[in-house]
C-alpha cells in the first residue's frame, strides 16, 4: 500500500508494511537509533522515521540518506516514543532513490526569504513554501467553487490583445519583428503590417473587456487566469505578472457587484480556516501574529463602506501624518488605504465613486458627471485587494468619455458593438490573486506567494 504522508500520519498502528516516499527534512542520527523526517509536501509536518540500528545494520546505506534526498521507507506504523506527534514508522527497510550530496543548499538553518528567492526551484521544499503552495491552491480551488455554486460560467479570454483594458499603457508587447532591423513604413515608423498578428499586438493586462462581451450573452462569467502589467513598480505587491480572478454580471449594478466581492473573498477565507488548519497555525506562530483570528474577524463582520468623497474627508484631517498629502482628486496610495482599514475601520472598506480622472474609462458616470460608479476593496496590512465597477453601458455617454480621453473608436468597436446590441447593465471586478494570497498567509512579499515571480529586472527561472 503506497499513501501520502498525510494519510500515514493518520493511520494508526498496526503489523501492516507500508512504504512512504519523500524526501528527507533532516536527520538526527544517534549511537543506537537514527531519525529522519520525511516529507512528501502533503503536509506541514513530516513522518518521523525511526530506525533501530541494532537491527537495521547497512550503514553505508545510512549514511548517503542526508537532508534533501529523495528515499522510501518501509515498515509499521506505531504510536510515537517521543510523544509530540501520534504516530511513526518503524523503519524495517529503507531505499535511497536518490541522493542528495552535502552542497544542498537548504540545511537545517531557518533561510531568508531573499535567499530562498535565488533558489526559486528548491524553495517549495521549506516548510514557509510549502504552506504558502497548499494554501494557494486552496484558494484557487474555493475561487472555482464559489462561482461555479453560483451558476458562473468559467471563460477564458485572451492572454495576447490589441487592446489596453485599463488605458494606463504598461503593457508589454509581443512581436515576432527583428528589433535589430525592423520593416519600416514609407515615413519611416515600424510596419507592424508586417508583423506575426498583423499589427500591434500586447499582453493584457486585464480579461475584463472580453469577459463583458461573454457576459452580455451568459449573464454571469468569470475569469482566472494571468495577466501581465509592465509596471516599473519594486514593491512588495506588485508583479509583472500575476493571477486575476474577474467575475462580470449582466443585469447588475454597483451595490450588486459589491455583495458579490464580499461573499465571494469571505467564502475563500473560509475555506482556508477549514482546509488547512496546520498550515494557517504555521503562519500565525512564524509569519504573521495573530492572522488566523484576523479573517476570523473579516469573516464574521460586515465590510465598510465609504464614498471616496468621504474617505477623502477623513484622511485630509490627518495629512500632517502622510507622506502624500491628499485632497479631492488625488489617488489614495497604500499609507491612505493603510490608514482608512487598520486606523479607522479596522476591517476591510470599500471605498466608491471616485473621481473620473483617476479611473479607466469604462466605469458608469455619476450623475454629477465628476466621479464614476467605481469600488476598490481595501484590506488591512495589504491595500487595495480588489478594483471593480459598474461599467458604462450607455453608448453616448461611453463614447464622449472615450473621446475625452483620446481613445480611438475603431480600437474599441467591437466593444462598442456591445452597447448597441441589447445593451444592458453589468459590473464586476478584478481580484488580484497574489495579493489574496499574501492577506491570508501574512506573507509580506507579494514574491514570496507565486511560484515563480516576475518584476523589474527578473525573469529567472
Ligand atoms: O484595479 P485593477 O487594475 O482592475 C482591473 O484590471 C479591472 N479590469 C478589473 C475588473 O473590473 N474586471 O486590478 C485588479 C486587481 C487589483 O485590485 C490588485 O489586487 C491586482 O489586480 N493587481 C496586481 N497584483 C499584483 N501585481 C500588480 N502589478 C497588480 N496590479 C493590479
Ligand atoms: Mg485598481
Amino acid at each position: 500500500m503506497k499513501e501520502r504522508i498525510k494519510a500515514i500520519r493518520e493511520m494508526n498502528p498496526s503489523n501492516e508494511i507500508i512504504t512512504a516516499e519523500g524526501w528527507v527534512r533532516t536527520k538526527r542520527d544517534g549511537k543506537n537509533v537514527c531519525f529522519l523526517e520525511i516529507n512528501d509536501g502533503s503536509c506541514l509536518k513530516g513522518l518521523q522515521a525511526v530506525i533501530d540500528k541494532s537491527t537495521f545494520t547497512d550503514n553505508n546505506l545510512l549514511d548517503q540518506i542526508t537532508t534533501g534526498a529523495a528515499i522510501k521507507a518501509m515498515g509499521k506504523i506505531v504510536e510515537s516514543q517521543g510523544g509530540e506527534q501520534g504516530v511513526e514508522l518503524s523503519v524495517t527497510a529503507l531505499e535511497l532513490v536518490g541522493p542528495c550530496p552535502q552542497d544542498y543548499p537548504l540545511q537545517k538553518k531557518r533561510h531568508t526569504v531573499e535567499f530562498l528567492r535565488e533558489k526559486a526551484h528548491l524553495r517549495p521544499r521549506t516548510n514557509l513554501f510549502g504552506a504558502v503552495t497548499r494554501v494557494r491552491n486552496t484558494m484557487a480551488y474555493a475561487i472555482h467553487s464559489f462561482f461555479q455554486e453560483n451558476g458562473f460560467v468559467y471563460v477564458n479570454t485572451p492572454l495576447i490583445t490589441a487592446s489596453d483594458c485599463e488605458g494606463a499603457g504598461e503593457m508589454f508587447q509581443v512581436t515576432t519583428l527583428d528589433l535589430e532591423n525592423p520593416p519600416r513604413t514609407k515615413d519611416g515608423k515600424i510596419d507592424y503590417t508586417k508583423d506575426f498578428f498583423g499589427k500591434m499586438a500586447k499582453l493584457t493586462v486585464s480579461g475584463q473587456l472580453n469577459g463583458e462581451t461573454y457576459a452580455m450573452a451568459m449573464k454571469n462569467i468569470y475569469t482566472f487566469g494571468p495577466t501581465f502589467r509592465a509596471e516599473n513598480s519594486n514593491t512588495a505587491r506588485h508583479l509583472a505578472e500575476f493571477w486575476m480572478v474577474e467575475p462580470e454580471m449582466a443585469f447588475c449594478d454597483l451595490y450588486g457587484d459589491m455583495e458579490v466581492a464580499e461573499s465571494f473573498l469571505k467564502y475563500i477565507f473560509k475555506a482556508v480556516l477549514d482546509k488547512n488548519a496546520e498550515d494557517m497555525a504555521f503562519f500565525d506562530n512564524f509569519v504573521e501574529k495573530g492572522v488566523i483570528s484576523t479573517l476570523e474577524h473579516v469573516i464574521n463582520s460586515p465590510f465598510e463602506h465609504m464614498t471616496y468623497t468621504d474617505a477623502i474627508k477623513l484622511l485630509e484631517k490627518e495629512n500632517s501624518r502622510f507622506d502624500f498629502p491628499v485632497h479631492w482628486g488625488s489617488d489614495i496610495q497604500s499609507e491612505h488605504e493603510r490608514y482608512l482599514t487598520e486606523v479607522i475601520a479596522q476591517r476591510p472598506v470599500i471605498v466608491t465613486d471616485y473621481p473620473k480622472e483617476i479611473k479607466a474609462f469604462y466605469m458608469k458616470m455619476n450623475e454629477d458627471g465628476k466621479t464614476v460608479r467605481g469600488m476598490d476593496v481595501l484590506a488591512p496590512r495589504l491595500g487595495e485587494i480588489i478594483g471593480g465597477s459598474e461599467r458604462e453601458y450607455r453608448l453616448d455617454v461611453l463614447l464622449e468619455r472615450m473621446k475625452e480621453l483620446g481613445l480611438k473608436e475603431e480600437d474599441y468597436w467591437w466593444y462598442l458593438e456591445l452597447r448597441k446590441f441589447g445593451s444592458a447593465p453589468h459590473a464586476g471586478f478584478g481580484l488580484g490573486f497574489e495579493r489574496a494570497v499574501q492577506y491570508v498567509t501574512g506573507v509580506a512579499n507579494i514574491r514570496d506567494v507565486i511560484p515563480y515571480p516576475r518584476y523589474v529586472k527578473n525573469a529567472d527561472f
